[in-house]
Parts: C-alpha cells; structure tokens; sequence
C-alpha cells in the first residue's frame, strides 16, 4: 500500500514538472498577440553589470595572496555547488567565468545570488539551465572580492603566461 502511494506521488511530481517545462517553453515561443510596446515594462537596458550594490568594478594587478585567502572561502562556501573546472555539479562549472563576466557582475552575483535569478538576464538563463536557486553564503564584499582573485587565478592570471 506504501509502495503504490509512493508512486503515486512521485508520478504527480513528475507529471507537474513536465507540464511546467511545457508550459516554460511554450512561454517563450508565443510572441503573438503581445501587448503594445509602450506598454510593455521593459527592464533597462543589460550593461553586464548585474543587480547589486556592485557597479563599474575595475581590477587592480592580480594579488596572490588575496587568492589564496578566496580559495579558503571557496572551498568551505562555495565547493558543494561549484567545480573549478568547466564541469557542472549544481550550478555552473566556474572556469572561464572571469571571461565571461564583468567583475561586478561576479560580485553582485556572489552577494546577491537571489536578486540576481530573478532580474538579471544573464543570471535569470542560469536558474533556467541549473534549475537550483544558488543561494547567499553569508560573504562579506571582502571575502566576495577575494573569491573573485581565486577565480582570475583559475582562468589563468598570475601564471607566468600572465
Ligand atoms: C546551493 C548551491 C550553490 C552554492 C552553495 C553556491 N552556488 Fe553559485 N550557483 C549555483 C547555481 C545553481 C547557479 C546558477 C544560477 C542559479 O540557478 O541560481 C550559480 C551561479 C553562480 C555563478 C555564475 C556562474 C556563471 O557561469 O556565470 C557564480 C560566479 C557563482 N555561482 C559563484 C558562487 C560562489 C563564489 C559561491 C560561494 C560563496 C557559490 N556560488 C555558492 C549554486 C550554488
């Protein structure tokens, strides 16, 4: 009797998840009857940035030792979710981030995770792919910064290349 309520459930949930991803992509095609553009609330315009308290980051020389202290961070806060390689676990894989992402955005996006899925374009495409809400760790700006050292430090910086 266990058994057969068990499946039962799980067949629900299963059938739920499909016809929200139906439903998902169903969304996205179906442009027409769209309301007047003047009537649509347009986001601003997507400057990489991101949604946060971080904007117009620039980055200094590459600090080794602020990438050391990151990489501690990192692998007490970060590591259950995140390989360093280009392999996904739960979110995304992180190399090659520092390339595909401004400073700030990684900033706002370390700091700000929840925002970040719901407004920022970019961030919103990830929640869709991963499906997980990555959630916030608790960083302060410092330790986000110096997470984002350790990340230059896996795309390459700070090698003799560099
Ligand atoms: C509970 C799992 C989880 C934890 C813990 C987590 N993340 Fe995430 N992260 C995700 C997921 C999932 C995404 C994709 C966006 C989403 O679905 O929310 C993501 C996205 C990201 C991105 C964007 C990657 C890209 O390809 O642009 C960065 C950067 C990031 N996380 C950094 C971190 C850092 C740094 C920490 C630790 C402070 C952390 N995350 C902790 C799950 C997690």
């Amino acid at each position: 009797m266990k058994n057969i309520l068990l499946k039962l459930i799980t067949g629900s949930i299963m059938a739920a998840g499909v016809a929200l991803m139906a439903g998902c992509s169903g969304s996205e095609t179906s442009n027409t009857g769209a309301a007047p553009e003047s009537m649509i609330n347009k986001p601003a315009a997507d400057n990489g940035e991101g949604i946060g308290k971080f904007s117009g980051v620039t980055l200094a020389s590459f600090d080794a030792a602020i990438a050391a202290s990151g990489k501690t961070i990192f692998e007490s806060k970060c590591s259950a979710c995140h390989k360093i390689t280009d392999q996904k676990i739960v979110g995304p894989g992180l190399k090659g981030v520092t390339q595909r992402r401004k400073p700030s955005w990684i900033l706002n996006m370390i700091t700000n995770p929840e925002e970040m899925t719901k407004k920022d374009p970019q961030a919103m495409k990830l929640l869709e792919e991963h499906l997980t809400q990555m959630t916030f760790q608790n960083v302060t700006d410092d330790e986000a910064k110096a997470i984002l050292e350790y990340m230059r430090e896996i795309d390459g910086e700070g090698t003799a290349a560099n």
